[in-house]
């Protein structure tokens, strides 16, 4: 079958990691390119407990741009969806008449329908946005044969998100430029550097933020004097300690920055008019737990973390996981009837010494917590397949329930091929047998559907 006939579909799924920054971005100088007041830093999470998996489909057949977000469907018109598509055909096209020889040139003249979902609940509060636009990006990028320093363009879909194309601990450097082409990501180090470093997201409230951060700094940046003040003259000597800090894997300092940063951004906040409230009481809670178990060991041993919500992001060394996990159980008693109260890697249970107990000197509250993912510094977003085929009856709604459940049955059982976009270019596709689920999808779902680039 020639490709001209127009049945070609090209197929790309990739996926990309959550991040939780250190020092915190807060403020546009442009809301448009999505430039940042300050600089900021962040540690790249782990992708098997909290990741975004992206289907791009491209072929001739689609009429228009289509995106489905955790199985519905949503506006592609959206302002910063347009921005990275229009961005990464650009970058295409641009390295078209440059004559490099890897462009798909199909990519660009077609229509793409893309499909994204979550490995976790979007309505937890965490951070999704950052690894869906990374994903988004990437993936587009590997449909459409572009390369280079793509940070810029998934900056444009949302701020954090530039800071997840990377793994590791990674620096959003603010940049000077109009154009923002200085406004990009860049690794500090990467995720084998300090491996004793260990996250423990504590879920407080399943509820969705009261104010989402777009509208919550935009605000800030108009009324906050602290915001300025804070970047100003606070995040640039900050950045330089914080990146220190991880060079020397120094914990204590490392923490003690996290816990000033997070709440200097809170207060921030509360400074801007009227004020924007993301913690609660449960997060109050925490930060004193963190102190008081700190305190007692007479050393900086756990820090806490919070963005636009009130969920706790914990920073640890291994030893002190078990333990602090055990504290966490003892203060915030799971409920008895809930799901698994600890999820991601295991943490075997411990006993907690009276005198900790009575250290922390704090009441137990019932339900504070929903569950904690527990964690560690993970690697970039990278490719897991990518595969051309030839469809002779393309049936238009198929296209929609074929991603989703490619995602499902195929990425789900398929030995993750975790194949680093670094070492292997594009047109790569994975080693191995097609899963069975996957071979059956081919015959029953879209027919027709064969080869493999
Ligand atoms: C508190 O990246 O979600 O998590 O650029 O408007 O999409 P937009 O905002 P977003 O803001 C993240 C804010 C934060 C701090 C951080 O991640 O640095």
């Amino acid at each position: 079958m020639s490709e001209d006939s127009g049945k070609k579909l090209t197929m790309v799924t990739c996926s990309a990691p959550v991040n939780i920054a250190v020092i915190k971005y807060w403020g546009k100088r442009d809301e448009e390119l999505i430039l940042p007041i300050n600089s900021s830093l962040s540690v790249t999470l782990h992708q098997d407990q909290l990741k975004t998996t992206t289907t791009v489909a491209c072929s001739r057949s689609f009429q228009e741009d289509r995106i489905w977000l955790n199985g519905k469907e949503e506006d592609i018109t959206q302002p910063r969806l347009q921005s990275c598509l229009r961005e990464i055909r650009r970058l295409a096209r641009k390295r078209r008449s440059d004559g490099e020889a890897d462009v798909d040139t199909a990519g660009l003249s077609h229509k793409v329908h893309i499909c994204s979902v979550n490995n976790f609940p979007t309505a937890a509060g965490l951070a999704s946005s950052a690894a869906g636009y990374a994903c988004l990006v990437y993936t587009l990028s590997r449909v459409m044969g572009v390369e280079g320093e793509l940070s810029v363009v998934s900056r444009q879909g949302s701020g954090s998100a530039c800071r997840s194309m990377y793994g590791g601990f990674v620096q959003w450097i603010m940049g000077q430029q109009g154009d923002g082409k200085d406004s990009l990501a860049q690794q500090v180090e990467p995720e084998t550097h300090w491996p004793e470093l260990r996250v423990l997201v504590l879920v407080v409230s399943a509820e969705r933020k009261p104010v989402g951060s777009t509208s919550g700094m935009q605000t800030s940046v108009e009324t906050s004097s602290l915001l300025k003040h804070r970047a100003d003259s606070v995040v640039p000597a900050r950045m330089k300690e914080m990146i220190e800090a991880v060079h020397k894997r120094d914990f204590t300092a490392f923490a003690e920055l996290t816990m000033k940063d997070s709440n200097q951004f809170h207060a921030t906040c509360l400074d801007t008019y009227p004020p924007i409230f993301y913690l609660n009481d449960v997060s109050r809670r925490v930060i004193n737990l963190v102190h008081r178990y700190n305190r007692h060991y007479r050393e900086t041993k756990v820090a806490y973390t919070f963005d636009a919500g009130p969920n706790a992001v914990i920073y640890t060394l291994q030893q002190n996981v078990e333990e602090f996990v055990q504290v966490v159980k003892h203060l915030f008693p799971p409920e008895t009837n809930g799901g698994q109260f600890l999820k991601g890697l295991p943490v075997a249970p411990t006993t907690l010494s009276e005198e900790l107990k009575q250290a922390i000197g704090m009441e137990p509250m019932v339900k504070g917590i929903s569950y904690i993912i527990s964690t560690k510094v993970h690697r970039h977003t990278h490719i897991h397949t990518y595969t051309h085929a030839y469809i002779h009856t393309y049936i238009h709604t198929y296209i929609h329930t074929y991603i989703h459940t490619y995602i499902h049955t195929y990425i789900h059982t398929y030995t993750h091929t975790h194949t680093h976009t670094h070492t292997h270019t594009h047109r790569q596709h994975p080693p191995g047998p097609l899963p069975v689920s996957c071979a059956s999808l081919r015959v029953g779902v879209v027919e027709g559907f064969g080869e493999r680039a």
